[in-house]
Order: C-alpha cells, then structure tokens, then sequence
C-alpha cells in the first residue's frame, strides 16, 4: 500500500482575537509558506494495532499505546476512529513533520490535527468531509486551549480566508485584490491558554469596559471585511493598527510585540498589529509589496527572531 500524505497550513488571526472568544467576529487567513505534513506508512509485517508515532520536531517516537489518554496526538486519532466507526487499527507508522513554530500564535496545534485527521482518515480508505475534520481538531483544541472560539481549526481545514463568530456558521471572504503580509516572530513562546485565562479573569473584574473594547473591536472587524471584500485593501492598514491599540488595553501586548510594531511602522508599513493569543508569538504588518523587504530587515534588526512575507490572494471567483 502506498505511502499516504496529507498537509495542512498554518494562520494568522488579521482581526478580532480574543474578542472571538466573547462572540465578536475574528478574520483569519491561512499562511502556506508553514505547514504540517503527516505521512502514513502501512507496516504489514507488523501485528494489527501497533501504530508508531514519529515526529522528529518534538523528539517524539513512541507506540500510540504508551502516549497519555489526553494527548493531542491519541486524541486527534481516537476522534477520527471514533468518526469512522473503526475499533481497530492496522499496523502503521505516523511521520509528523511541521515548519509551524509552536505557541506562537500560527495555528501549529490545530494544523497537526488536521492534517493527521485527513491522512489517518484516507489511510483508513474512507476521506472525511472538511466539517467532520474542522470538529475533530476543535475537539482536540478543546481539551488544550480551555475556551477556544474555534476559528484556528476553521481557518486551517478550509485554508480560505474566514470571517468567524462563535456559534454561528463561517463564512468564506472574497478577496477583492492582492495584499502582502509580513508576519514576525517576537521569539517569546507564549502559550494560548494562559491569555485567553487573563483575559477572562480581567473580563470577570471589570466586564463592561472589557464588553465596550470586544464591541469597538467588532466594529473594525465588520469594516475590514468590507474591505477585503470590495478594495480598497490599504485601508486594512489603519484598521490593524487601531486593533492592536485595543488588544494593548485588554492587555495582551507586550513591550517586544509593541517594539516591533513601532519598527513596523517606521519602516513604512500600512498597518500593524499583534495576531493571536500575544503576550509574545508573532505580529503582522501589512506592507506595500515593494517595501516588504526593507520592513522585515527592520524587524529581524529590532529583534525578530524570523520573518515570512505572505499575499493573501483574490479569491478564485474574483480573478
Ligand atoms: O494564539 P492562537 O493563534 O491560538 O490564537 C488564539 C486566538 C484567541 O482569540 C486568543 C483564542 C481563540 O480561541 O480564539
């Protein structure tokens, strides 16, 4: 039996994070130049059952069997069982790769288990449709994240940019014209869980000035989709960067995020602003294409540990 793969990519959040959480809508683009790939190898030779996980990035090499119940990893695998009906696994081996750095705001845990979701599945000879994947990796983000919205696990399995709201049905964003990204690693690991658990507990002291931020940040999400939609898209600029003011008062930036950003700016960006949980991770910062090289020099100078430059292209039917 042939070898097989499935990839997925990573994301950023362009607008709306945290305020997600409390039903505000989020947009979010996936990021291709990452991603996470899974490869599954039949081993016949080898007793039905013995499954081997591999993945180098982690230094994990381990029977499926020995990993904890909770781990992402058995979870992403047991909901996609559970899924198919299938009690009993043939032996196998699993190779996770991923250029996603972790806690850092790109979606890498929501993209390993969507990926490996798709390849187990199709391993399995029966494909899940992309609804049934986006629930198994949300139910994996569930048991890691506390209170996840969601929109990383929508934004990876359908790889389109995505406007969110909690509870209610995404919807795909047409994109009017072509805008460059630069994202940039402010090298601080900053886990998600912890922030979304600041947030709420400011949010429980002092809920209608934390109500007033989420609103005012769903009122720039509704713009920036309008033009993402239908142009001009350097306005996303501005709307990015009064964001990110309202993400500093809810309390989630921090003086390396703020740094770079300034550097963003400085250099020439349109608009910049922190992208997921913050605390550390990454930023982005919207960039005439011409002057996205001079911008990512400026932030790898003011302490960016790596920078990607991405274009969220129009979409299909716009072309
Ligand atoms: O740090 P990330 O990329 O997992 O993004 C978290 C986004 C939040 O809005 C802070 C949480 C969520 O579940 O939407």
């Amino acid at each position: 039996m042939p070898a097989i793969t499935a990839s997925s990519p990573g994301k950023v959040i362009l607008f709306g994070e945290h305020a997600v959480v409390y039903e505000r809508p989020a947009i979010a683009v996936p990021v291709a130049q990452v991603k996470t790939k899974v490869t599954i190898l039949a081993e016949p030779l080898k007793s039905p059952g013995s499954v081997l996980i591999e993945s180098p990035a982690i230094g994990l090499h381990a029977d499926l069997d020995t990993l904890p119940a909770d781990d992402p990893l058995a979870l992403a695998i047991h909901h996609t069982q559970a899924a198919l009906n299938v009690d009993h696994l043939p032996a196998m081996t699993i190779r996770i790769t991923s250029s996603i750095p972790v806690a850092a705001g790109l979606g890498s845990g929501a993209s390993v288990s969507v990926a490996l979701t798709r390849a187990l599945a199709a391993f399995l000879g029966n494909p899940l449709p992309d609804e049934k994947v986006s629930l198994i990796a949300y139910q994996v983000e569930k048991k890691h994240h506390g209170n996840p919205s969601g929109i990383d696990n929508t934004v990876i399995t359908y790889a389109q940019p995505i406007f969110f709201t909690r509870g209610q049905p995404f919807e795909l964003i047409p994109v009017a014209e072509p805008f460059t990204l630069i994202i940039a690693d402010s090298g601080i690991k900053s886990p998600t869980i912890l922030a979304v658990a600041d947030v709420r507990k400011c949010w429980l002291e002092n809920q209608v000035f934390y109500e007033s931020l989420f609103d005012k940040i769903g009122v720039i999400t509704q713009q920036a989709r309008r033009f993402i939609s239908n142009g001009p898209c350097h306005l996303l600029g501005p709307l990015m960067t009064a964001n990110q003011d309202l993400l500093k008062q809810i309390g989630v930036s921090c003086p390396e995020l703020d740094f770079l950003i300034t550097t963003a700016l400085d250099a020439g960006a349109l608009g910049a602003k922190l992208s997921g949980s913050g605390r550390g991770g990454n930023m982005i910062a919207l960039v005439a294409p011409d002057l996205a090289g001079a911008v990512s020099a400026a932030l790898i100078q003011a302490g960016a540990t790596n920078t990607l430059i991405t274009q969220v292209l129009p979409s299909k039917s716009n072309c």
